[in-house]
């Protein structure tokens, strides 16, 4: 069965992937833990309660149903969810599970880090995009007016369960946008990964148990890995944010509702795989497998009006920025990237123009 563990300073943890595996989420409550509060969403907790609660038996815990949704992602829905805490007995020693998607895993672990200066919690992810990434690492936050994310707290879980045989219910297009996130692991660091999403496209996309639990497996692996070298992201951990840049530009330009975040990565991905071909850091081969296993999982929402010059003024405001400079995670070749910021702005506008036409073609 894989479990990884992520090793921070502060703390060592599991993250165990496994079908079945929430019925096993009781070996990861601390001895000394006292009450549990589970954090869901109602769409979460219709389809999938009874996992839950059969799974914790006789143990003492109480629901905190939020309504879900980036924009209830606010530092105010932690403070009403706190409160319920408090009225329903919290301590010191309660738990938090947070189950569903990434949304309510970032904003109960930001509850968790500041609930009487920070208890314990167990991430439960039900969403792909959560299992593969959002789950792992231990960034916890909120949005802010001004942007996403912008308020929360490097938390790390006391534990990670991940258990595939969720994903059943998720809709398909949710669970296409996580799948360019696990495309995304295997560019930056998987050359096996990578080549079972080519070839086994078909599978994939059927829930095929079996390889579904390989693909989140080594996706987990490897942001267990990543997460362990480099907790705060002031080094490798910079690989995960491949197509993000753009990504990023492309959402905030779109206003958060045309794309999901998968897709806005997967067009990000697309533009920068060009602009890697143009910059001669790529080769050939590897620039047409790199699309192609992005089109596999496609299609990426049509993006008419989006201009390429808009998402150039956006990505020096992108909050990634180093002074002023933006990096770009380029493909080397399947499997290694290499950050630079030394990138000739025009070459940039053009790979989004090339990605922005080819989606319209
Ligand atoms: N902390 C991190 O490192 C990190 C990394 C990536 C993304 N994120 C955050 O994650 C969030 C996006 O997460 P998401 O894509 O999981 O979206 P989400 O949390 O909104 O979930 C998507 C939708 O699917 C529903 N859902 C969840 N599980 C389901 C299931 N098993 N069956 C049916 N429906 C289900 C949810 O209720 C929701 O409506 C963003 O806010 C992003 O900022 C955080
Ligand atoms: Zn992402």
């Amino acid at each position: 069965m894989p479990s990884f563990a992520v090793t921070t300073p502060a703390n060592t943890y599991t993250c165990l992937v496994q079908r079945g595996a929430l019925s096993r989420i009781t070996e990861f409550v601390p001895a000394k833990a006292g009450k549990l509060f589970v954090v869901t969403t109602e769409d979460v907790w219709d389809l999938h309660a009874t996992r839950m609660l059969d799974a914790l038996g006789t143990r003492e815990c109480h629901t905190i149903l939020f309504p879900g949704g980036e924009p209830r992602k606010r530092l105010s829905e932690v403070e009403t969810m706190a409160d319920e805490m408090l009225a329903h007995g919290a301590d010191r020693s309660s738990l938090v599970i947070a189950f569903g998607g990434g949304i309510v895993g970032d904003l109960a672990g930001f509850l968790a880090a500041v609930f009487m200066r920070g208890i314990g919690f167990i991430q439960a992810p039900t969403t792909l995009l959560a299992q593969v990434d959002a789950a792992v690492g231990g960034k916890t936050g909120a949005n802010l007016v001004g942007g996403k994310n912008l308020i929360g707290a490097f938390h790390q879980p006391t534990a990670v369960v991940i258990d595939p045989e969720v994903l059943g219910t998720l809709p398909e297009r949710e669970y296409r946008a996580g799948l360019y996130e696990v495309v995304k692991t295997g560019v930056i660091r998987s050359p096996r990964l990578f080549g079972r999403l080519l070839a086994e496209s078909a599978d994939v996309l059927n829930l095929e148990a079996e390889i579904v639990e390989d693909i989140i497996a080594e996706s987990v692996r490897i942001k267990a890995e990543v997460v362990s070298a480099d907790e705060k992201e002031s080094g490798l951990r910079r690989i995960l944010n491949f197509g993000h840049t753009i990504g990023h530009a492309l959402e905030a330009e779109t206003e958060y509702s045309l794309l999901l975040h998968g897709e806005a990565v997967a067009f990000g991905m697309r533009a920068v795989t060009h602009l890697a071909r143009d910059m001669e850091v790529l080769g050939a081969e590897d620039h047409l497998r790199i699309l192609s296993c992005i089109d596999a999982y496609g299609p990426i929402p049509p993006l008419d009006g989006v201009k390429a010059s808009n998402l150039m003024k956006r990505l020096v405001k992108d909050k990634k920025t180093i002074q002023g400079r933006v990096h770009f995670v380029l493909p080397v070749r399947v499997g290694e990237t290499v950050i630079t910021s030394d990138v000739d702005p025009a070459k940039v506008l053009r790979a989004a123009e090339t990605a922005l036409e080819e989606l319209a073609a």
